[in-house]
């Protein structure tokens, strides 16, 4: 008997990311383009980039879209989502994927030292603690250049003197709104490529990584993050789209 060897899909895996995501951030697209379009406003045609916790490189494939001339670290930590941009996107001209833990001192994995123009971020820092949020801002601190943008499109939670509003802006839309009846979600989307053959020995590394890498989830105050980027030494923080809690924070270096 012979075992036939079909090859992974990973610009499938990748559509279907990106269409879970969608269901639940519906307005996910329009956040990536106000971002895009603050990437190009504030750092210019041909800017360097960085891409935190970037996935299987979704936000980095807009960033190039649009921005041809842009070179784009994407780093994350997570092997099956690495492995699927590489698989899906690797090809691309100006796109470098990077293992590494926001956690940690993932500087020292960029492909070439500092100074970047810009940093994104797409739904992921809201994994991070606040002491790791922190830690992270003072890093990327001394990564950007003087004058560079950071760019964080995510839930960022009204404050606590703020109570009634975040929860009237609940009713208005939930936080994270359950896929439609049959579509596929974000948990049926893990539980399919955690079966994937073609994926064994990512889902393993990923398990084995997992386990100590709690998702915080705290849902930090669209305030903390700006107390904590002041704190790192950038010198503006502000607000370039939002739609309730979901925003995209656009800070100065
Ligand atoms: C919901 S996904 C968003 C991915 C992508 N930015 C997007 O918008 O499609 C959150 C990402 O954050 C990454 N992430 C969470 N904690 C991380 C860490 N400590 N270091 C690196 N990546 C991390 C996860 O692995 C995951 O890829």
């Amino acid at each position: 008997m012979s075992t036939q060897h079909v090859a992974t899909d990973f610009a499938n895996w990748l559509a279907r990311w990106d269409a879970q995501q969608q269901r639940h951030i519906p307005d996910r697209e329009e956040r990536f383009t106000a971002m895009v379009d603050a990437l190009a406003a504030f750092a210019g045609p041909e800017p360097r980039v960085l891409d935190l916790g970037c996935g299987p490189g979704s936000l980095s494939a807009r960033v190039l879209d649009r921005l041809p001339g842009a070179s784009v670290v994407a780093i994350d930590a997570d092997p099956v989502l690495l492995a699927i941009g590489r698989g899906a996107l690797g090809a691309r001209t100006g796109l470098t994927f990077v293992d590494a833990d926001l956690r940690g001192d993932w500087v020292a994995s960029l492909p070439s030292p500092g100074s970047y123009d810009a940093a994104v971020s797409t739904t992921a820092l809201h994994w991070l603690g606040l002491e790791q949020l922190l830690q992270l801002y003072h890093v990327l601190a001394g990564v950007l250049r003087p004058g560079g943008v950071f760019l964080d499109g995510d839930r960022l939670d009204f404050d606590h003197d703020q109570r009634a509003i975040a929860a009237g802006a609940r009713q208005v839309r939930p936080e994270w709104p359950d896929a439609p009846e049959g579509a596929e979600d974000y948990d049926a989307w893990w539980a399919a490529a955690v079966a994937e053959p073609g994926l064994t020995g990512e889902v393993a590394e990923r398990a084995r990584r997992w386990q100590t890498h709690p998702h915080e989830d705290e849902a930090h105050s669209y305030e903390f993050h700006r107390s904590a980027l002041f704190s790192a030494g950038f010198a503006e923080a502000g607000t370039v789209w939002q739609h309730l809690a979901n925003r995209v924070l656009i800070s100065i270096r």
